[in-house]
């Protein structure tokens, strides 16, 4: 499939179809390689990755699926590359977009990704930044598919931080006719305009009490309190003990919710071991899955 954007940046790039294609082939390549079949479907083909924030999952899934696919991907950390001794966004973009298919990156600011994206001649991905984590919900929709069988209809509750994480979930959510309610403390709601566009097609509330929040709800997310990109020491305190997945709050969703948590996890802080290592966690799946679904994402940009 051709996708019709260049690039993913926020997820909002992608039309329902697109979207729902994309958590399909990846189910599809899971399958497939758990059988023991590898076609090299991007054979010859390169991946830079750029990161300028640390990443497990993110940097480890994008270069075993290049692998797995026949490609190659190359690991830039930023501080490595000339762009530590002032040369452009725009530059880097132009240089590397003549070696290689496609450049992932993991950024503080998303207008980087969107300088890289308008000078690159190869499609750019976000592999996170402040605002949007669109390769995270691409795996949180396959995980929720796997288990649930279908995404319409279904309610998820996010519970915490109304962060990048949670920005393009709710993009994920409204293409694929899930409903939201997303509890955290006031002032850490998720962005407006994502908010605005994808109420049109879904039902999201906005709310301050997490019990609220789960009542119903076949799948429980969080994500730490404190991202990458937050300074402030003190920021925990404000979700504290109410925003904490605990059991007693799994208990107040429906009784075969999942939970789901894009890792690295706080035990203790957003989740209790109990709940992430408990029999309704399916996040070792969902990590799992950012191989799979990244490997369909990659095919569908990299057109062959
Ligand atoms: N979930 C996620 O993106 O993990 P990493 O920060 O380890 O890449
Ligand atoms: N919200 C977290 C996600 C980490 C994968 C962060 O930005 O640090």
């Amino acid at each position: 499939m051709k996708l019709k954007t260049k690039d993913l940046l926020t997820l909002d790039e992608l039309t329902d179809n697109e979207l729902s294609k994309i958590i399909d082939d990846g189910i599809k390549l899971k399958k497939q390689l758990k059988k023991g079949s590898h076609k090299p479907i991007l054979k010859n083909k390169t991946l830079a990755m750029i990161f300028e924030k640390p990443s497990t999952r993110t940097r480890v899934s994008f270069e075993i699926g290049m692998f797995q696919l026949g490609g190659h991907a190359l690991n830039l950390s930023s501080s490595d590359l000339q762009l530590s001794r002032g040369e452009s966004v725009e530059d880097t973009a132009k240089t590397l977009s003549r070696y290689v298919d496609v450049i992932m990156a993991r950024v503080y600011d998303q207008k980087i990704l969107e300088i890289l994206a308008k000078n690159s001649v190869v499609p750019v991905i976000n592999g996170l930044s402040n605002s949007f984590h669109p390769c995270q919900t691409l795996a949180d929709l396959m995980t929720i598919k796997e288990r649930k069988k279908k995404l319409k209809g279904l309610k998820v509750a996010w519970i915490g931080d109304g962060n990048n994480v949670c920005n393009s979930l709710i993009y994920g959510c409204s293409k694929t006719g899930i409903n939201i309610s997303i509890a955290t403390p006031k002032g850490f709601e998720p962005d407006k305009t994502v908010i605005k566009k994808s109420k049109k097609k879904i039902t999201i509330v906005l709310t301050t009490d997490p019990q609220a929040a789960v009542k119903n709800a076949d799948v429980v997310i969080t994500d730490t309190f404190t991202s990458i990109h937050n300074r402030d020491k003190k920021r925990e305190k404000k979700f504290l003990p109410k925003f904490q997945v605990n059991p007693s709050l799994m208990k107040k969703a429906k009784k075969n919710a999942i939970f789901l948590h894009c890792l690295p996890a706080k035990r203790g802080k957003e989740v209790t071991s109990s709940v992430i290592d408990g029999s309704q966690s399916v996040v070792w799946d969902q990590a799992e899955n950012r191989l799979h679904s990244q490997k369909a994402l990659l095919i569908s940009l990299i057109h062959i």
